[in-house]
Parts: structure tokens; sequence; C-alpha cells
């Protein structure tokens, strides 16, 4: 198929793109480069031999959009472009709103118009809120956000549902991520948040490489075997083949489907210093600190609607995330940054 990619210069996009090159898709990439660098496309490019044609575009620019458009028929989108940032988006509302549930809407508009209504969406578990039950099923209803960045994944879900509603043609696909890890086993390629990291693996592996002093662990005073938080890490390649088994979902006709993207398995904070510290073999120090407001004791995904429905489930371990986060953090210890 060929495939947009918006978003595609980021983590999540970029491993994505390898995947889908590797199951002989066609894939252009729109990013406005906000939190990424062109880098990450010549590095897959480099991975992957191919040329990826990209547009330095915001999804919010209708006219852009519509020359990409334009340019090429896309039977499909895979939509990662946002903004991401948990505690950022408690300051900055606004903004997030806007991005992030304007963006789509140019985005489905120009899409519409040029005769694409297939559409995956980077959806996230953050939407099940404080969830009714674990492991997570996709029956489990939507909950309460305690974030802006929440409510525009869980606002975007309803609108793209609506846009089925009213016209039964739309393929959507919503992609529910539990929490991705990892990166490309050649190191090329991984996560490079700005500033001091919000989620644990950047954070540890940042320990790891002395950028930062030591690992706060938010809370050991959760309902959990060890007391510290409890989540479902998927690597970042076992998510972004996620995407590729969902295409099969849309060339079904399939409407609207949700789909968890998880392993099933739910890893303390504990269990991945002592995993890290073990494959690795390097010591991270850590501190006991309060809890962290808005965070849950456990959040893992039942996954098997999607290996049912859509043949999909992760096959990396906790021992392969560790070690390729560590792998890609010491060979590019300022990320993408010379
Ligand atoms: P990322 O920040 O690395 O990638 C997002 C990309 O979107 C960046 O390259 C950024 O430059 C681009 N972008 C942002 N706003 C844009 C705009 N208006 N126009 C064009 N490009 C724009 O994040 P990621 O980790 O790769 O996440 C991808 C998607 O998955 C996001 O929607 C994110 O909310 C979602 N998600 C991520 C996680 C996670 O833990 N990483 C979990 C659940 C959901
Ligand atoms: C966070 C976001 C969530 C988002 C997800 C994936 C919050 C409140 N939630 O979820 O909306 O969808 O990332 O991007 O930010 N931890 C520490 N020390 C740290 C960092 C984290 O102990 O420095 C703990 C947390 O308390 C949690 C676990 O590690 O128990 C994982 O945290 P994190 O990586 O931030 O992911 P989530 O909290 O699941």
């Amino acid at each position: 198929m060929n495939i947009l990619v918006t978003g595609g210069a980021g983590y999540i996009g970029s491993h994505t793109i390898i995947e889908l090159i590797n199951a002989c898709h066609s894939v252009t990439v729109v990013d406005n480069l906000c939190n990424s660098s062109s880098e990450s496309l010549k590095r897959v490019e480099q991975i992957t031999g191919t040329h990826i044609p990209f547009y330095k575009t915001d999804i919010r620019d209708r006219a852009g959009l519509e020359t990409i458009c334009s340019t090429t028929a896309f039977d499909a989108c895979i939509h990662f472009a946002g903004l991401k940032a948990v505690g950022e988006s408690v300051s900055l509302p606004w903004e997030y709103y806007e991005n992030n549930i304007n963006g789509t809407l140019v985005l489905v508009d120009v899409l519409r118009l040029h005769g694409c209504k297939n559409i995956i969406f980077s959806s996230s578990a953050t939407v099940y809120g404080d969830p009714a039950m674990i492991p997570i099923t996709e029956t489990a209803p939507k909950g309460t956000c305690t974030n802006p960045y929440g409510w525009t994944k869980w606002m975007i879900e309803q609108i793209l549902t609506d846009f089925h509603t009213a016209d039964n043609s739309w393929n959507i696909v919503l992609l529910r991520y539990f929490n991705p890890i990892g990166a490309h086993s050649s190191g090329l390629i991984g996560e490079n948040p700005n500033g001091i990291p919000n989620n644990l693996m950047p954070y540890i592996t940042q320990v790891a490489v002395g950028k930062l002093e030591k690992l706060h662990v938010f809370g050991n005073d959760y309902d959990t075997p060890d007391g510290t938080g409890v989540r479902d890490y998927i690597h970042v390649v076992d998510l972004a083949r996620g995407h590729v088994a969902a295409l099969s979902a849309i060339e079904n006709n399939c409407g609207v489907e949700v789909y968890n993207l998880g392993t099933g398995k739910g890893y303390s904070v504990l269990d991945m210093i002592k995993a890290f510290e073990s494959v690795n073999g390097v010591k991270i120090p850590y501190v006991i600190d309060p809890r962290r407001p808005g965070d849950i004791g456990t959040c893992y995904s039942a996954p098997g609607k999607a290996a049912e429905e859509l043949g999909w489930k992760a096959e990396y371990g906790i021992e392969d995330m560790v070690r390729d986060s560590w792998n890609w953090q010491k060979k590019n210890p300022n990320g993408y940054e010379a």
C-alpha cells in the first residue's frame, strides 16, 4: 500500500517506517520536526537502503497537506504526529488541544477530499484512566484522563469514531499503546526525548550513561508485589509491526476497530532496574520518592484481540528491551545531536 506517515521522524514513527518498508509498502513522511530530527529519517534510509520522500510540513498546514496529497494518492494514513509530554500538557493545554486535535481535523479533512478514508491512529492506554479491570481488554470503558494530553487521545478517538458513524466508508483503527521502550537493534535510531525524560526507560538510560545522577522511583507503596508501579513495557519494534498488522484490518474494511498493543505482562519499576542492571552490567543508583501525581499502580493489557484478529503478538522480552534501549543510548549519548 501507499502510506502517508505523519510524525514519521519521531520515535515510534521511524521504527514503523522500517517495518512498513520490510513489508513492501511505500511510505511518504510528513513531520514538522518540532520534536524530532530529520537525522532519524536519514538513518532509516541507511537501515532500509530505501529513499523516503519527506515533507517538513505541519499537519495543521492545509495548503501544505493539499500539495502532498495532490502529488501522491495514498491508500492509508498512519497518524503519529502529535505532542506527547504529559507534564507539559498540564501547563500548555491550549497548545496540546490545538496541535493534536486541530491537526487531526485538518489532516482527515484533506485526506477525505483526496479519497483516502483509511487511518490508523496512535492512541494510548491512558484513555482507560484508572482501569476498570486488569488485564485491560478493549471492552473496558474509557475512563477519566488526568491530563490534557490524555484527553486529546480520548477525544480524537471519539472524533474519528463519529466520522465513521456519519460515513461508513471510513476505516479507522485506534491502536492503544502500552509502554513502548527499546530501539532498533542497529542502535541507529531510538527514543530522543527533549530535556529531562519523563518516562522511566529514557531516564534509566540517561542515568546509565552518566547524564543524570540517579533514578527517582515514584512510590513504593502501591498495591503491587514490590510496591512500585507495574506497567506493560513493549519493544518499539513489536509495536511498529503492530501497525503493519493493522493494515490488514483496513484492507478488510474493518469500520472502526480498537486494539491494545501490549505484551500482556506487567513489570514493576524495580523489575526494570534489575533487568537493566543484569543484562547490561551497569548499576542504576536510585532513591524512593513519593508517588507522582496522576500515576496508577498497575496497568497491563490483555493483548488477545490483536492476536486473534490481526495475527500480531509481541515477540521481544524484557531482556531484549533493556539491551536495545542501552545499545541506542550508549552509541548516541546525545541522541541525534552530534
Ligand atoms: P515523538 O514525539 O517522537 O513523535 C511525534 C512526531 O510528531 C514528532 O516527530 C513531531 O515532530 C511530530 N509532530 C508533532 N506535532 C506535529 C504537527 N503539528 N505536524 C507535523 N508533525 C508533528 O513521539 P512518539 O513516542 O513517536 O509517539 C508517536 C505517537 O504515539 C504520538 O501521537 C504519541 O502521543 C503516541 N503515543 C506514544 C507513546 C509513547 O510512550 N511514546 C504512548 C502512547 C501513545
Ligand atoms: C506515562 C504517561 C501516560 C503515557 C505513557 C506513555 C504519566 C502520568 N502518564 O505513563 O499518559 O501514555 O507515559 O508515554 O506521565 N517512574 C519512576 N521514575 C521515573 C519515571 C517513571 O518511578 O523517573 C515510574 C512511574 O511511576 C510508573 C513507571 O515508572 O510506575 C512507568 O512510568 P512512565 O514511563 O512515565 O509511563 P506511565 O506512567 O505508564
